[in-house]
């Protein structure tokens, strides 16, 4: 474990250790030896901040960007104005890679104030060539490039930036190496998010994912119980298991494993409470899926299962390898299996060849399963998937005014489904204090329901039973009930009918 390394033992007049994760280690040392020397010659301590654009993929390596800067010696910064700053970035939509360019001009004015300041860039937009071309030639001003396979050596290369007068620019291809076991700072003490899996091999003919981050990978799942144990032991009751398509864990491992298997592991771990994943391919959604979350006592009743479309030869031309049908036969599967569980879903109005019909088709798969919420996207054209230059690209007016009406859809039916559990007093666990009204705390339900009601900081971390007093559209305000039991105080459990 990371925890019961002592930098101070390396000794930095030898070479770098060859394998990992020792190798690392090295650097953290030696980075920690320059910025130490840095920071002397400023007469203060050197400050680190790190923005991150896109998913929870993103976000969990971000904490491990985080941890690595911290055992360096970096002080957390929350504003830009720092001396290092990292853009963890996203491409799946184009408006995520125009917010990195528009912050990168920002960034540009603080380094002029600040010459010594250091900026880097990685995440899945460095993946692109066109975009490193870009900040090649027009944001000089950069000083790290490194893209989404080899987020483990940025201790390396951020030695190598420091000793470096030029813009230092390192991109893998692919990879097939998982580096176990270096620091990580978490965002939350109470809960966080593992990774299962990287990459993905699906191939949805939108989606830039699989460029960006290569092909499937699974990590072995001793390693992955061994995170969360350590992770419980340092105060975690909640564990988000991530992976681009997590019905298809374990396939590829040596000894092959599905993920209901790798689930039944991870309930057994003592003081674990709630357990989250995302996100579920319907096309791998298996019956002993169903089963296992239907026993668990600690499995979220929340699933979350990207539609995309409704219409079936859209989903064939979008690869997902689906039909309408299929889908609505899942959901209803699951909702019969688990009566209270939640259902998100992720959905893209306006793929090429998109007919007011197709559109129509979503329309009713959204009435039918009644998600619980939804996100909904516009298509956006991303260079190299196919289905940039597939024929009939939807014109941008009709598109809008299909997104809009979908929006009105979802949001009735999800506003009538947090209705759902008014009046029941359930387990919630506690997140935050209100960022509105700071005699509130904010926390969510195993639905992933959020709920504000009037208590105090201590609570934080700890699942405690609420009322469910007053539904306020997609979340609740409720008030703490210190010594009841489980399960529902008044019993009320209808779906507000229309
Ligand atoms: N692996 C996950 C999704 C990752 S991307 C899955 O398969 O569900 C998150 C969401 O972004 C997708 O579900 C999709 O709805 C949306 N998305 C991906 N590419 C997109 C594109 N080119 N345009 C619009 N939305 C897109
Ligand atoms: Fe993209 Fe499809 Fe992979 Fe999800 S499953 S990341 S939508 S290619
Ligand atoms: Fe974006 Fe990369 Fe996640 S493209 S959505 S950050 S996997």
């Amino acid at each position: 474990m990371y925890n019961d390394i002592d930098l101070t033992k390396i000794d930095l007049t030898q070479n770098a250790p060859a394998e990992e994760p020792q190798r690392q280690y090295y650097f953290i040392a030696k980075a920690r030896e320059l910025i130490r020397e840095r920071s002397r010659q400023t007469g203060r301590p050197l400050t680190a901040c790190i923005k991150t654009f896109g998913c929870q993929m993103n976000a969990r390596d971000s904490e491990k960007l985080r941890g690595i800067l911290e055992m360096i010696g970096y002080e957390h910064s929350e504003s830009e104005e720092a001396d290092f700053v990292l853009y963890n970035t996203c491409t799946v939509r184009e408006n995520a890679n125009l917010k990195v360019y528009g912050h990168l001009g920002y960034l540009s004015g603080l380094k002029k104030k600040n010459p010594q300041m250091i900026i880097a860039l990685c995440g899945c937009m460095m993946q692109e060539a066109e975009v490193v071309d870009k900040i090649q030639k027009s944001y000089r001003f950069v000083d790290l490039v490194f893209g989404t396979h080899n987020i483990f050596k940025f201790a390396e290369l951020l030695v190598t930036s420091l000793e470096s007068s030029r813009m230092v620019v390192d991109l893998w291809k692919d990879t097939d190496k998982i580096v176990e076991d270096l620091p990580t700072d978490r965002t939350y003490s109470f809960k966080s998010g593992v990774n299962i899996m990287f990459g993905c091999n699906n191939f949805c003919s939108y989606c830039i994912v699989p460029y960006v981050r290569g092909r499937e990978r699974s990590r072995k799942p001793e390693d992955i119980i061994r995170e969360i144990k350590d992770l419980v032991k340092d105060g975690v009751v909640e564990v988000m298991l991530l992976g681009q398509n997590v019905n298809s864990y374990g396939k590829n491992l040596e000894e092959p494993i599905t993920f209901a298997q790798l689930l039944r592991q991870v309930e057994q771990i003592e003081g674990l409470e709630r357990i989250r994943f995302m996100t579920s391919h319907p096309k791998d959604l298996s019956e002993e899926l169903i089963k296992v979350m239907r026993q668990s006592k600690k499995i979220c009743r929340h699933l979350h299962l990207p539609l995309q479309s409704g219409s079936t030869p859209i989903l064939k031309k979008m690869n997902r390898r689906y039909t309408k049908e299929q889908y609505l036969d899942l959901a209803a599967r699951i909702r019969e299996a688990m009566p209270d569980i939640a259902i998100t879903t992720d959905i893209i109005v306006g793929f090429p060849g998109e007919t007011e019909e197709d559109f129509q088709e979503t329309l009713d798969v959204v009435r039918r399963v009644r998600y619980d919420s939804a996100f909904t996207f516009i298509y956006s054209r991303r260079t190299g998937t196919p289905a940039a230059v597939m024929e009939n690209q939807v014109p941008e007016d009709v598109v809008k005014d299909r997104f809009n009406r979908l929006l009105a859809l979802v949001q009735d039916i999800s506003k009538e489904m947090s209705l759902k559990v008014q009046g029941q007093t359930l387990p919630v666990l506690v997140e935050s204090v209100n960022e509105q009204d700071s005699a509130l705390v904010t926390g969510r339900l195993s639905n992933n329901l959020l709920v504000h009601f009037p208590g105090g900081r201590e609570l934080i971390g700890k699942i405690v039973n609420v009322y469910l007093k007053e539904c306020k559209g997609f979340y609740y305000i409720g008030e703490y009930v210190p010594d009841a039991g489980e399960g529902s105080r008044s019993g009320s459990d209808e779906a507000s009918a229309r």
